[in-house]
């Protein structure tokens, strides 16, 4: 276990920094490269340790994928040209490899074993599961295919429609992956609209998607061609440094090519209505995946409520969300999201315990939390329990909290942000 005894900044930050590549994205951007027919080409990759999964599964389902750095390269073979693996697939920590991969292997006719580690091991994949059995795919695991180790059996799939009872990215794309392989139409209707990289990456590709409002549809057996995919910078990483910009005092923080695509941005709605001081530029490729340079600067807020629509848009940030929210004025609600429950860690009670130990006037309720503000927060000994989002939470509260701030399992940074401690350094000079 790794542990980062953090204290108080004397000056604010300052600087100009880019944050690694969207997670979300880069796992994309191998999968669809790996059932694409010709060679990928993949820049500004994020080599977090989800990523690296999804490289590591579709190397041992026989695709050749060379990693440099930043630049990947994925020789894709074509729909329904993998190979049945020797050894079980490991996505180690990562919820959108093992549900996107299922939407893959639905279509595939041999035997793959799936397994992750003790978070994965807790996290629903019914969700997908039982769409993917509908669809045609022989699925078995534990109580009934609702938790790893899963173990598939694809083939003969045909397309549906599938109304979806919760807005999420992971369940539309794998059930999309697994219609585009199958026969007839695939539809996925959704109750809130979820983070679209999928539709967009599969135009990309040459897909032909069609979306109408909450509806996303295509037809089976389209074939991919492989494309040139240049990876923007993660908003759900930036969201750490655009949050400690805006508390730290003293602070101004310009963030480069930071990913700015709509279903991603409720951060930013809910950082410009809390009343921060915040400006975007050099906006472009709006086209794939649009991104600009984010610049933010210490900022007096005020508490606001965060739901409804706005949830799906910022979900991986609430955790950020809720320090913020103890250095605004008066109170913040957040509520509608109890899909934190099912995150890498139960994130309502992470989040609220963590910083409760910070001195954080701050209460768990069934769908969100309740923060009151402002607050000094103060140091104690902490912990990431092995979520990525948490440990990071918890770097930039050390910014503000009196005394020593101690991070318990800090490592698990390296999910998604390999360099967020050196970067959070940098900073500081
Ligand atoms: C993701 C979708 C979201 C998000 C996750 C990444 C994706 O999950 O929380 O970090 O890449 O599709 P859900 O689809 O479960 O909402």
């Amino acid at each position: 276990m790794e542990v980062k005894r953090l204290t108080k900044l004397k000056n604010g930050l300052n600087g100009t920094i880019f944050v690694p590549g969207d997670k979300s994205i880069s796992h994309r951007a191998v999968m669809f490269g790996a059932i694409a027919e010709g060679t990928t080409k993949i820049t500004n990759f994020l080599q977090g340790e989800d990523c690296l999964n999804t490289i590591a599964c579709f190397q041992k389902l026989g695709i050749k994928i060379e990693q440099n750095g930043n630049d990947v390269t994925v020789y894709g073979k074509g729909l329904q040209r993998l190979v049945e693996p020797t050894e079980v697939l490991d996505v180690g920590n990562s919820g959108t490899t093992i549900r996107l991969m299922l939407g893959i292997l639905a279509n595939a006719s041999f035997h793959c074993t799936v397994i992750g580690d003790p978070s994965i091991g807790k996290r629903p994949m019914k969700r997908v599961t039982e769409p993917l059995r509908q669809m045609g795919a022989k699925i078995d695991g534990r109580e009934d295919g609702q938790y790893t180790p899963l173990s598939i059996r694809g083939g003969n799939i045909k397309g549906i429609h599938y109304r979806s009872p919760v807005a999420s990215a992971q369940v539309k794309s794998a059930v999309l992956l697994a219609g585009l392989q199958g026969e007839g139409v695939t539809t996925v209707t959704e109750p809130l609209q979820s983070r679209d990289h999928t539709e967009r990456m599969l135009r990309t590709f040459g897909c032909c998607v069609t979306v109408d409002g909450l509806t996303v549809s295509l037809e089976g057996g389209q074939k991919l061609s492989a494309a040139n995919i240049e990876v923007p910078g993660d908003i759900s990483s930036a969201a750490f440094f655009l949050v400690a910009g805006a508390i730290v005092p003293n602070s101004k923080v310009v963030l480069k090519n930071v990913g700015l695509n709509p279903t991603r941005t409720g951060i930013l709605d809910v950082l410009s209505q809390m009343g921060a001081n915040l400006s975007i530029d050099n906006i472009r490729n709006e086209e794939f995946e649009p991104c600009g340079d984010i610049t933010i600067e210490t900022s007096q807020l005020r508490g606001i409520e965060v739901s409804g629509t706005l949830i799906p848009k910022l979900i991986d940030e609430i955790p950020i969300l809720a320090l913020l929210a103890t250095q605004a004025e008066g109170t913040t609600v957040i509520k509608d999201a109890e899909e934190l429950k099912v995150k890498e860690t139960n994130r309502i009670d992470t989040v609220v315990n963590e910083l409760k130990k910070l001195g954080a006037h701050i209460e768990a309720t069934e769908d969100g939390m309740i923060v009151h503000g402002k607050t000094q927060l103060h140091g104690n000994v902490v912990n990431s329990h092995g979520d990525h989002r948490i440990g990071m939470m918890l770097g930039i509260a050390s910014c503000i909290a009196d005394g020593e701030v101690i991070i318990e399992n800090s490592e698990a940074v390296a999910v998604s942000y390999p360099n967020f401690f050196e970067q959070l350094h940098m900073l500081q000079n």
